[in-house]
Formats: structure tokens, C-alpha cells, sequence
């Protein structure tokens, strides 16, 4: 069930240059959101820009009924945003989309959790974490970004009593690489998830994501990633940010001519072994093996 409201924001806060801290009143959307979701924003009151813009739940207190949203300043939208004040109200649409899951496909309670986050990409990983230790889940959460000063919220994610690691591309704080060169030392060092009852989640950037991708096929490991995809109307019309899933359904057609070198992608869609999937009905998160990053 998603919500329209005009939400009166309580705080916002730049936790680093352009980056901020925004919390709403919302309670009926605080009441059934869930950690992956997203909220779709109007960024101020005027005509440009015209579409809203999607934005990830960074924190979610149902007693309180409040939402919180972690945002870095790109560009028109999220620099009007920023620039809203406490007592303002934001037009907001959610949530949104399907979120993170806490058991297997089969229904097993995901026991151990692997929880990835690069740079911007931690903002939706605090509510999962918080849901993950609620159920009883041993968590461990891999953080990384460009410079100590780029990770973002780390206090908070330390606070929640999971186990944390970091890395930092420069070394100024943590191990001297990248979360997925965590994940690897991680796997390496014969720290194996249980069978059947252990999952990796991720988010972050592209090139991130489809490294641990990788690495999580490779493992045969379980993996849920959070997906960002440039978006329009938000609730499934537009198909403006659609991402390749897997086709598990009847109309597979391997043999695909060279003739299809002149039909469009939609009309490749069609007849090959995949097919288009909506991140903002069908995902954001979508689990590994159901999602192809690999172009
Ligand atoms: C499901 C979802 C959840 C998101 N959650 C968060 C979040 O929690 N915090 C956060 O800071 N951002 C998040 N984003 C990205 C955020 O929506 C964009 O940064 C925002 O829409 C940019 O709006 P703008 O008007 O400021 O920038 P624009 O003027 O629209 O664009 C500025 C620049 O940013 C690039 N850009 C814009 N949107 C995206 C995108 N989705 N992916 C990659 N590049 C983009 C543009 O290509 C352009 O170069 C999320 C996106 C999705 C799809
Ligand atoms: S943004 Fe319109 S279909 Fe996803």
C-alpha cells in the first residue's frame, strides 16, 4: 500500500558537504514501510523539476512515526531539497517498491547476514540491519567509500550492535581498498556462510555491485542487491527504469538469428532468455540470481 501526503519535515541536517539527514512525520507511511523501500519526492513547489525524485528509507520508527532519508546533493532536485526547512512540507509519495527480504526464497529465516554498502548506496542498509539483529540474525556490515570522511552515518550503523568492517579507497580509515575487497578477505578467510540460511546484501554503485554479484554467484551465496535506476513516474506507467531479470517463464527462444540484429531491444526482450523488470514495482531489490548486471 503506498500513501500521498504532505509530510510536515521535523529536522534536516548536513552530515557532510552535500549530504543530509531529512526527517518527516509520517505515520501511516511509517507503519508499513519496510527497509528497501522508497519514497518518491517533490523537491520544492515549482514546476522545474517536474517529476519527483526517489529516495531510499534510511530510517524508519514506527513508535514515532517518522521516516528518514539519507541524500547526497547531484543536482536541481536534491539541491531544492536540501534547501527545505523544518515546518515545511514535503510532498511525498510511498513507499514505494519491493524491498529487502529477511528469509530465503524457500522461507528459511536468513540466520547470518552479510550487509555491503558503498559510498550514497549505505542509505537504505540502516533499516534493514536494525530488522535483521530484531529477528535474531547475526549481521556483520562491510562499509566503504573514497575517504573516512565519505562514510557516511557510520556512528549509527556502529550504534545498531552489528559487527562493522571499512574499507577507504586512500586508507584513512579501515583496510585500504574496497567493500568488495572485504567480501573477498571475508570469504577467504573461511568465514562460510551457513548453508542454506545465510544471505549477502548490497548496495552501491554499478561497478560495485556487480563485483559482489559476481563473487556471490561464484560462492553460490545467496545475495539481495538494491538497484538505482534513473526514474519517472515511480509506480510502473513509464518504464523509464527498467533493468534485465532472468525470464524462469514458458517463451524462452534461444535461437535467436542474426535477423534480430535489426529488431529493437523490446522485441529482443521478447524472445530471448530474459526479459525487463521494473525497479521501481519489481525491485528495487532484486535477489542475484534473478538479475543480470553483468553488461
Ligand atoms: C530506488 C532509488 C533509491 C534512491 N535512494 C537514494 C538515496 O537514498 N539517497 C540518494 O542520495 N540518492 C538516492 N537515489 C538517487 C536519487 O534519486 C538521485 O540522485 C536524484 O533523483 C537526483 O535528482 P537531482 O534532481 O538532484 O539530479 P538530476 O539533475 O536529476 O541529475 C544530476 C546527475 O545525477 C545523475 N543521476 C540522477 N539520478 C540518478 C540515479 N538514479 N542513478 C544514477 N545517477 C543519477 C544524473 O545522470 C546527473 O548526472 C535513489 C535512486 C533510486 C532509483
Ligand atoms: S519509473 Fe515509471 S515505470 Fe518505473
Amino acid at each position: 500500500m503506498s500513501l500521498l501526503c504532505l509530510a510536515p519535515i521535523l529536522t534536516q541536517h548536513e552530515i557532510a558537504p552535500r549530504h543530509f539527514l531529512l526527517t518527516f512525520r509520517a505515520p501511516a507511511m511509517a507503519k508499513v514501510a519496510q527497509p528497501g523501500q522508497f519514497v518518491h519526492v517533490r523537491c520544492g513547489d515549482t514546476l522545474d523539476p517536474l517529476l519527483r525524485r526517489p529516495l531510499s528509507l534510511h530510517g524508519i520508527d514506527r513508535t514515532k512515526g517518522t521516516l528518514t532519508l539519507l541524500y547526497r546533493v547531484v543536482g536541481k532536485g536534491t539541491a531544492r531539497l536540501s534547501r527545505m526547512q523544518p515546518g515545511e512540507a514535503l510532498d511525498v509519495i510511498g513507499p514505494l517498491g519491493r524491498g529487502f527480504s529477511l528469509s530465503l526464497p524457500f522461507g528459511q529465516v536468513v540466520n547470518e547476514a552479510v550487509v555491503v554498502g558503498g559510498g550514497i548506496g549505505v542509505a537504505p542498509l540502516l533499516p534493514l540491519i536494525e530488522a535483521l539483529l530484531n529477528q535474531g540474525s547475526q549481521v556483520t556490515v562491510l562499509l566503504g567509500a573514497r575517504s573516512a570522511d565519505g562514510l557516511l552515518g557510520l556512528k549509527a550503523f556502529e550504534q545498531t550492535g552489528a559487527r562493522v568492517e571499512i574499507a577507504t579507497d586512500d586508507g584513512s580509515l579501515g583496510v585500504k581498498g574496497n567493500v568488495a575487497d572485504l567480501l573477498k578477505n571475508w570469504l577467504t578467510r573461511g568465514t562460510v556462510l551457513p548453508a542454506g540460511s545465510g544471505c549477502v546484501y548490497a548496495c552501491g554503485p554499478a561497478p560495485m555491485l556487480r563485483t559482489i554479484w559476481q563473487m556471490c554467484a561464484a560462492h553460490q551465496i545467496p545475495l539481495q542487491v538494491s538497484l538505482e535506476e534513473r526514474m519517472g513516474c515511480g509506480v510502473g506507467a513509464c518504464l523509464a527504469c527498467v533493468c534485465r531479470v532472468t525470464r524462469t517463464d514458458e517463451g524462452k527462444n534461444k535461437e535467436i538469428s542474426d535477423d534480430n540484429n535489426v529488431k529493437s531491444s523490446l522485441a529482443l526482450a521478447a524472445d530471448s532468455d530474459w526479459k525487463y523488470a521494473r525497479v521501481c514495482v519489481e525491485g528495487p531489490v532484486f535477489w542475484g540470481e534473478e538479475v543480470l548486471l553483468d553488461e
